[in-house]
């Protein structure tokens, strides 16, 4: 009976401890492909019972059971205008786009954290079990963590870059790691190997130098009674990665960083009535043509726009282009127009041939779920890197933005749908992708919810994150053992060369005295 009511009370123990937690996800990016992903977990955490309560610019239309939002009102709108001009990133550098970057995300932080909704939030009496923060160049919402004395999960958009590793002090050494801004081609030579570690230690120098200081500055303005940044940002308990095994390379992982990229693809749903109806009657497949959800592509500028559409109408294939206006100038009869679509659903369509794409991690990520091949018109951040690892792997090609021509496109598109190799090879990677235990959004809970149990989850902390910069990279060993080896033999040589030295002077005195 005792026996009974011990694990009664230690089973009503776990359903109180983790059943039932209070969760603050801050997704506050206005852009939807960001949203997405959090708004993918927080749901699911919060269909499990637990109260969630997510500050995000994107309004839900109907109440969601357990789900509660703080509205960024306004944030989408004062966005655009620098979305709009999203196809001029192409032009950029890696320093220009690191500064552009931090810049936007500082810009973006501040006005989150001063937003009337955020601050009558933060005034009125709430506490919290965890903290999920979105973590694209914003550190400084680090201070949510402070003030509800919260363990920090941290959601990476993308296949971790080294801003984001630092703060677990993970594995992530240059001769080997791709950076974001690494060069797409980056292999293990000597000059790649070089340039790679210069681009690292310039982003972990900026990081720094430049971006904690900036994002402690604004994080000090709201929070006040928060530490120095340099503290909190170290103090965080895990990294959910939206990056998997099946799209990027092989590189190591401490225990607190957990992968589970491909975790934000629903089961498709039924596609509306015109749709699956276009899609079923297309005998010779039908091309998807779509920038995602951050690019317009009514922004194109004309020429590309005119190059494309040459390219399109020499095929005998439909073309499905995800295209936000009402008209298209020249457009040919196999291209169907939508403003809105349920991408994910749309590529799970057997008749997909083939999916355009800029290359977004979620775009990319959904065509190997899928299993479609893919060509990539890279634009801004880690686009370039996505499609050209995919490209390495074999189940895309980059058609690069300055040399898209009707050319260039006419004959990357027929390449991959008249070879079969690109759709075997991406048949593959979705097999991988698959090929897991358990589901990638259930493996997202578990490890939300093992922080939350285990208040923080510190015994995963890398003892890595107690040693300062050249103890990790073993300097004062290094100098010790050069010491151990070179001064003894600096004493040997100097003592044999005065040994030699008096023996001569020695003669040279007794000589003397000879002649004398
Ligand atoms: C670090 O996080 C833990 C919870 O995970 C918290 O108890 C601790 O106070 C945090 N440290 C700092 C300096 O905020």
């Amino acid at each position: 009976m005792r026996k009974l009511i011990q694990v009664l009370v230690s089973f009503a123990f776990i359903l109180c401890s983790v059943n039932s937690a209070k969760i603050l996800g801050v997704f506050h990016m206005p852009a939807y492909s960001h949203y997405q992903l959090g708004d993918r977990l927080l749901k699911e955490l919060a269909a499990r019972g637990h109260e969630v309560t997510v500050i995000t610019p994107y309004a839900e239309k109907n109440p969601v059971k357990n789900f509660k939002q703080i509205v960024l009102t306004g944030a989408i709108e004062k966005l655009q205008p620098m979305k709009d001009k999203l196809f001029e990133q192409t032009e950029s550098t890696v320093i220009k786009s690191l500064v552009w970057l931090e810049v936007m995300g500082l810009e973006l932080v501040d006005s989150t954290l001063s937003h009337p909704n955020v601050q009558e939030f933060l005034k009125s009496n709430n506490q919290f079990d965890l903290v999920i923060l979105h973590q694209f160049v914003n550190d400084a919402f680090k201070g949510f963590c402070h003030y509800y004395n919260a363990p920090c999960v941290v959601l990476s958009p993308m296949a971790v870059p080294c801003w984001t590793h630092a703060q677990i002090a993970n594995p992530d050494s240059p001769a080997y790691f791709p950076d974001m801004y690494s060069d797409p081609a980056f292999d293990t030579s000597f000059t790649q190997r070089f340039l790679n570690s210069l681009l690292y230690v310039g982003i972990r120098l900026f990081n720094h130098l430049y971006a904690i200081p900036r994002q402690n500055e604004v994080m000090h303005k709201y929070f006040p009674n928060a530490p120095h940044l340099n503290e909190l940002y170290y103090n965080t308990s895990l990294i959910l990665v939206n990056s998997h095994i099946s799209i990027n390379s092989a590189v190591p992982y401490l225990p607190n960083v957990i992968d589970i990229g491909g975790y934000h693809v629903k089961t498709p749903k039924k596609l509306p009535i015109d749709l699956q109806e276009y899609l079923d009657g297309a005998k010779d497949g039908v091309v998807l043509f779509s920038l995602g959800s951050n690019l317009q592509s009514k922004n194109l500028p004309k020429e590309k726009r005119e190059s494309i559409l040459k390219a399109f109408s020499k095929l005998k294939q439909k073309v499905l282009w995800k295209w936000e206006d009402e008209t298209l100038p020249n457009q040919p009869p196999n291209v169907k127009l939508s403003k809105w679509l349920p991408q994910s659903d749309v590529i799970a369509h057997p008749n997909i041939k083939l999916l355009i794409t800029h290359g977004g991690l979620l775009s990319t990520t959904e065509a190997v779920y899928h299993g479609v091949p893919i060509i990539g018109i890279p634009i801004f951040a880690d686009q370039e890197k996505n499609i050209a690892l995919a490209e390495k792997s074999g189940y895309a090609i980059l058609v690069p933005y300055k040399q898209l021509t009707e050319e260039g496109l006419s004959h990357a598109l027929s390449e991959v749908i008249n070879n079969p190799k690109y759709r075997a090879n991406v048949k593959w990677r979705s097999e991988i992708m698959h090929d897991e235990p358990i589901k990638q959004l259930d493996k997202a809970v578990f490890w939300t919810e093992y922080v939350i149990k285990h208040k923080g989850a510190h015994h995963l902390r890398s003892a890595a994150l107690s040693l300062s910069w050249y103890q990790y990279l073993l300097l004062d060993v290094i100098a010790v053992v050069i010491l151990i080896i070179f001064v003894p033999l600096f004493v040997i040589i100097k003592g044999f060369k005065k040994y030699c030295c008096q023996k001569k002077s020695i003669k040279q005195v007794s000589t003397k005295k000879k002649k004398n």
